[in-house]
């Protein structure tokens, strides 16, 4: 059985920490948990979790792939902690690095997480900014293995905002070399320091397309995938949202144009009827709940990739 191998770099604060052999070695190590055949510890290993915005897959996730490591993790509250009174994250990060061995952090600003990697001495995670959703995206491309074996001509076709977890896929996608159609409203595209960032890592940089079509993205996809159009910070927006995002929804009749054996993912939590319907969620291609199971034996894989 392989053994978890230290990553080369202190901290997971984006897709494009890791290379593409640590991508299928987290996703091996992440396979050998779910199958329970690896036997690895992180014993009395601490992890503390941030969290400026709500979570339960990631929060949870994190705290069940700690305890099966044999470690324990703590959930800190900001407006319980003085994080919410305005501690400065430096100094927040200089004391819990030295309490804990590895930090969650899940916020708005990809700078702020970056200041706690620079003040932690022990490895940062980012769990969601705005910018990027990098373990996300880790348990969507084990989902992707699992149901097509490799990454080989598959075609995943993302409909909706360009948002953190969009942005994900595509550098991962990138480092995977896998064909990534994103379709989103005008003026809703993806960050172009994303696509940039990408198009320089892709051998063929016409695997990625940027369209405004979702009829032309999902014609022949292998995967669709959404996510809400309103992320978290983003309240204020969601009735222009909703507006402009008409015509966005996967719903059967998206389905049926993509490959018949195509799988739908959405990283949760969704709004039935807006970026997806209700029968699409239940529906035999959605392998949604598979996906967020996932979560769990990536980050599993990748707390003992970081801490090992
Ligand atoms: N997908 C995801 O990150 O879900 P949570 O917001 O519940 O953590
Ligand atoms: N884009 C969403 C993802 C939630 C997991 C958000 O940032 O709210």
């Amino acid at each position: 059985m392989p053994k978890p191998i230290r990553l080369a770099v202190k901290d997971f604060l984006s897709s494009l920490d890791i290379s593409r052999e640590e991508v299928f070695h987290i996703l091996e190590i992440a396979k050998n948990f779910k199958n329970n055949d690896l036997n690895f510890e992180l014993k009395n290993k601490v992890l503390g979790l941030i969290f400026d915005k709500s979570s339960t897959r990631t929060r949870v996730s994190f705290q069940v792939a700690m305890s099966r490591l044999g470690g324990t993790s703590i959930d800190l509250n900001p407006t319980t902690s003085q994080i919410g009174r305005g501690e400065p994250i430096k100094d927040t990060a200089r004391v819990l690095s030295r309490y804990c061995d590895v930090l969650a952090v899940r916020t708005f600003n990809q700078s702020d997480l970056e200041e706690y990697a620079k003040w932690s001495s022990k490895p940062v995670i980012n769990a969601l900014t705005d910018l990027e959703h990098p373990c996300q995206a880790l348990a969507d491309f084990m989902t992707i293995k699992e149901e097509f074996f490799d990454f080989k001509n598959v075609v995943l076709s993302f409909i909706g905002d360009g948002n953190n977890v969009a942005n994900s896929l595509i550098l991962c996608g990138a480092l995977l070399e896998v064909e990534v159609r994103i379709a989103c409203p005008v003026g809703y595209e993806p960050n172009s320091l994303i696509i940039n960032k990408a198009k320089k890592i892709y051998k063929n940089n016409s695997l990625l397309k940027i369209t405004n079509d979702p009829y032309k993205a999902v014609s022949g996809a292998n995967v669709l995938y959404t996510d809400v159009w309103s992320s978290m910070g983003e309240e204020n927006k969601k009735l222009e949202k909703d507006k402009e995002f008409n015509g966005f929804t996967i719903d059967s009749d998206l389905v049926d144009k993509a490959d018949n054996d195509a799988i739908v993912l959405h990283c949760l939590p969704a709004y039935r009827s807006k970026e997806i319907t209700d029968e699409v969620i239940e529906s035999k291609n959605s392998r949604i709940f598979e996906q967020s199971e996932n979560r769990l034996h990536v980050q599993q894989a990748l707390l003992s990739c970081l801490i090992s």
